[in-house]
This record gives C-alpha cells, structure tokens and sequence, in this order.
C-alpha cells in the first residue's frame, strides 16, 4: 500500500520515546503488517531545542496546524497533553479526516463524547490505548474482543506513580517525598505530580475504562476519589502486622436495572488493604493490573508497565498501525459509548476494605 505518513503533536517524554520507537521499527512493522510508516513531522514549542539523536532535526516545526491541516499527513499522534490546545489541534485533524492517536487520558476523559463524535463525523478512527494503563493492551480487548461481553466490573491498579510509591513505602520503610521523587524521575509520574497522588488520574483511567466496558458515559469528575496523600507510617505497619499491603484500587461496577436497562454504575478510587496473598498484593512498582469480570469468560487480568515513556511508546505505536490499517482500507471504528451513567457507590470487595 502507500506510505502512511505519521505527524506528531509533542516531542516530550512520550512523544520523544514514541519518535524514537517508531523511527527503529518502520522496517519491522512494514515486514508484519505490510504497511508502510513514514514519521514526517513533529509540532513542539522550541523546533530549535536539541534532540535525541534518533530523529532528523528538519522533522521538526514549531506550527502544530502544519501537522493537524497539512495534506502530507495521514495520522495525526497527540502527545502534548492537557485540554489546551489538545482539544482544538485534535478536533480539527478529525474533522480534516485524519486519524488520531493520542495518550492524552486527562482530555479524554474530560471529552470524550465530543472527540468520539467529532472521529465519527470524519469517518475516521480516534484511539487512545496509551491513555489508560500505558502498555497494558485493554481498550481494544474491551472494544473488539469483548465487545459481544457482558462486563460486570473492571476492577484494579491504575496508576504507576502511586504503585511504585506505595510499594517502596510498604517494602523499604522510605518516606513519601523521597519515593515520589524517584517516580518523577523514571518518568511515571504526571507533569504536576498532584493529579497521581491524589488519585485524578487513577479517576480518569476508571471513568475511560468504565464507559467502554459499560457502554455508558462516565466523566472523571463523578469518579469518588481518595489518593494516598493522608497515608501515615503507622498505616503501613498495620497493615504489614495484619497481613495486608496497601493499593491505591480502582472500581468500576455495572448494576444492571431489573428490567434490563441501563441501571446504575458504581466507581470509586481509594487507598485499600489487600489480602497479601491476593494476585493485586503482587503488582510492585509500575506496573499495574486490571481485572475484568464477564459474563461468558469469567474473570481475565491485565498485567503489565502502567507508566514510562516507553511502555507508553509500545501502546501508541499499536494504535497508530491499526489505524493505518483502517484508513488503507477506508474504514473506522465507531467508539462505543452510550449516554451518561448513572453513578452509585461501588460495593465492598471481598478481598479489600477501605482503609477509612
Ligand atoms: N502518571 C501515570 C501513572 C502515567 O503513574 O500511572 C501513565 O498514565
């Protein structure tokens, strides 16, 4: 087929690994798939900032309209992350009929409806898999190999940052500001750390996950959310003492109406002791887990790096082929999400309390 020209919004951290992830497997992807990828340009702030030497300089403009508009480019990748500008610059590639990839959770979950409608309009794809769970492939097994499921919960760890956190707390005695910034420095934590430690961006991970498993909108504003910032030291010894550790848990519950409708959704994040010999007492440091219950399968789990700039490099690489695949054959895949939620408590887990 012809070459599918990749234009990307942000050279971070992210966009920084992804440039260089793509850039080293274009043959390999082109041998597997048969598609050919180009990575033809890269919007950022300062063009004359060096770079890693895994990407050409005169890829580089300082004009994102010069990847969202351009008619060289065929996909259009969001790395820049926030509401503003991400909303406008995506809105009017997707109206320009090209697909977009992002990892933008916060934007996503703030807007999504309004991406998904607008991907819809111009027949195109609109995917986020690095938005939820970085590496962890479950936004497409949630959309197409689950899709003819009943899913009754999505149940897990959402969040690197504080996994890490709460694991070298829970293990080697350390304290809060040291292990935080430790997790800034591999790169886990969100440009303003406040969103992971108080459990924002676990919320907008579980209200994305919920309203796909769910097919019900749900915003990260109606997730009831407690981060780990009011943890003390006597928490973590008691829970050692009692045979528990302590995760930062996100809950998504359907409760389906007596007369089949839509019911109700139950989601919430907060601190939990959990069963030291659960499977979730196992995920250490960044990675996370995410359990889904089904009807016909039962229950499967997710595993694997929830954050870092090259598991997330892995998870948007994915959507951009699959993208590429679609729009070679002139086709999209509708995001299905159905109208608000509405929201309730979730129920206690067997194997977790809340802490408070
Ligand atoms: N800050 C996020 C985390 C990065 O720690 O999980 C991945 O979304």
């Amino acid at each position: 087929g012809n070459v599918v020209r990749v234009g990307l919004l942000g050279c971070g951290t992210v966009g920084e690994a992804f440039a260089e992830l793509l850039v080293e497997r274009l043959a390999a992807v082109e041998d597997v798939t048969g598609i050919p990828l180009a990575l033809t340009r890269i919007a950022v702030r300062d063009p004359g900032k060096p770079r890693s030497a895994g990407i050409a300089a005169e890829l580089f403009t300082g004009d994102p309209y010069d990847v969202v508009k351009a008619e060289d480019i065929d996909i259009v990748v969001e790395l820049i992350g926030g509401v503003t500008p991400a909303r406008e610059l995506i809105l009017t590639a997707l109206e320009a009929g090209k697909p977009v990839v992002t990892a933008n959770k916060e934007l996503v979950a703030a807007a999504g409806p309004e991406l998904y409608a607008a991907a819809d309009r111009g027949g195109v794809d609109f995917f986020f898999e690095a938005a939820a769970v970085a590496a962890v492939p479950i936004l497409r097994p949630i959309r197409e190999s689950l899709a003819g499921e009943e899913i009754t919960r999505v149940a897990g760890i959402v969040n690197g940052t504080t996994n890490y956190i709460l694991t070298r707390m829970m293990g080697e005695n350390l304290a809060f500001d040291e292990v935080l910034a430790a997790a800034q420095e591999l790169g886990y934590a969100e440009p303003d750390p406040t969103a992971d430690v108080t459990g924002a961006d676990a919320a907008s991970k579980l209200a994305i996950l919920s309203s796909l498993a769910f097919n019900q909108s749900v915003a990260a504003d109606d997730v009831p959310r407690e981060g780990i910032v009011d943890l003390d030291r006597v928490d973590f010894e008691l829970a050692a003492q009692f045979g528990y550790v302590i995760k930062l848990l996100a809950v998504a519950d359907r409760f389906p109406a007596e007369d089949g409708g839509p019911g109700q959704v139950g989601v919430q994040v907060f601190p939990a002791l959990v069963e030291r010999d659960h499977p979730l007492a196992t995920v250490r440091g960044s990675f996370n887990a995410v359990f889904v219950n089904t009807d016909a399968a039962g229950e499967l789990m997710f595993y694997g790096r929830g954050a870092g700039p090259r598991p997330s490099a892995s998870s948007i690489l994915g959507d951009v082929i699959a993208a590429a695949d679609h729009l070679q054959r002139g086709t999209h895949r509708k995001v299905p999400v159905g109208a608000p939620a509405a929201i309730r408590p979730t129920e206690d887990l067997a194997y977790s309390f809340y802490i408070r």
